[in-house]
């Protein structure tokens, strides 16, 4: 899978994404999992069959600690709906410090440091009911076959899948995806790209292929040109700009692991002389209600992991929506916003990792 990631048309995490079920780390949130088996996909990309039972949505990711410093983002290809064991899958990138452990290193029987599965690439509610178009470009396959997989077993609707590839060599998942569409016959359609072939996909050439899937709900994820390509596409032939979602690729700049989960304690409210009194946060998570003092100056993921509560979080840089929650009463700023577009903002949707209060008091909720 790319290195760091992110998504649009963000939705909070499923629920219970949150709550650990493997061996905890040494703080709040992370984990140890042990790697059972690992796959050779391709020449280039590595799945890790992993020993652990997280809770997590079609098209989520796992943060995992790179020895030496530093994580990476790596999504699931495996559905949470199949019974099968969680699997990430790491395609090899030139120089890439994380995907070059992953592909030389790591071995069965091997722990991994990691964060729970977050991530907001994934259908809401009644999501996988819906027909869906799903478009990848090389190792963008990773969620999106979770989000087939997951379509095909827990959902009702078609799934029509365009996947663009550099030669045959380089598809992954190949053979699991012919048994997929062998599986279901009239549910599930793959129409691969091939770039030795076809040439680079661009917009006018995936006109004709994509057009009779453009009334459908569009999970698209892969390199930025294709997932440009595609979106131009589909808003030619009529799709409407809400239903067409896209993973998108971001860095780390800070190590998630090596910072401290809740580096400053919420202040009684008024504790300071002279400081403006801490709002109240009512924050409705995991299936409990939190009553916090939120300082004004404190991101709301800071009061949620100081008071022991599950707050999902992964880049804690407003970069990959994983924190993502929704203001229900109150009004809150953020410092820093790579993802949410204005409909989300206008929808409620913010970063917990960066809202500050405006209001003394603000309610908050997660899925
Ligand atoms: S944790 Fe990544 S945006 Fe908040």
């Amino acid at each position: 899978m790319p290195e760091h990631r992110s998504a649009t048309t963000p939705r909070p995490a499923a629920p219970g994404a949150a709550a650990p079920a493997a061996g905890r780390g040494g703080a709040p949130g992370r984990l140890l999992v042990r790697v059972r088996e690992r796959i050779q996909e391709t020449a280039e990309a590595v799945s890790l069959v992993l020993d652990a039972e997280l809770p997590y949505a079609p098209g989520q990711f796992l943060t995992v600690r790179i020895p030496g410093g530093g994580a990476r983002c790596y999504s699931l290809a495996s559905s949470p709906h199949t019974g099968e064991p969680m699997r990430i899958t790491v395609k090899r990138v030139p120089g890439g410090l994380g995907s070059g452990w992953v592909c030389d290193a790591v071995a069965p029987g091997d722990v991994l440091e990691v964060l729970p599965p977050a991530g907001a690439f994934t259908p809401g509610p009644g999501g996988l009911d819906r027909d869906l178009l799903l478009v990848a470009g090389g190792s963008g396959i990773t969620p999106v076959l979770s989000l087939a997989k997951s379509a095909l077993a827990a959902g009702r609707g078609r799934v029509a899948l365009l996947y663009a590839n550099r030669d045959p060599d380089s598809v992954i998942f190949r053979e699991e995806l012919r048994e997929l569409a062998g599986e279901h016959p009239g549910r599930f359609t793959v129409l691969h790209w091939l770039e030795s072939l076809q040439g680079l996909p661009t917009a006018a050439g995936l006109g004709a292929p994509l057009a009779p899937y453009a009334g459908r709900e569009a999970w698209l994820c892969g390199p930025g040109p294709l997932m440009d390509a595609a979106g131009t596409a589909l808003r030619a032939a009529g799709a409407e700009a809400g239903r067409i979602h896209r993973e998108r690729y971001f860095s780390l700049g800070a190590d998630v692991f090596a910072q401290p989960a809740a580096p400053e304690p919420p202040a009684e409210a008024g504790v300071e002389a002279g400081a403006e009194p801490a709002a109240e946060a009512e924050v409705e998570l995991d299936g409990r209600t939190y009553r916090l003092p939120w300082r004004r100056g404190t991101p709301l993921l800071d009061v949620l992991l100081a008071a022991g509560a599950p707050a999902p979080y992964s880049c804690r840089e407003g970069a990959c929506s994983a924190c993502c929650c929704r203001v229900l009463e109150g009004g809150v700023t953020m410092a820093r916003n790579e993802v949410l577009d204005d409909a989300d903002l206008a929808d409620g949707y913010v970063l917990a990792c960066q809202a500050l209060p405006l209001t003394d008091r603000v309610r908050i909720g997660y899925a």
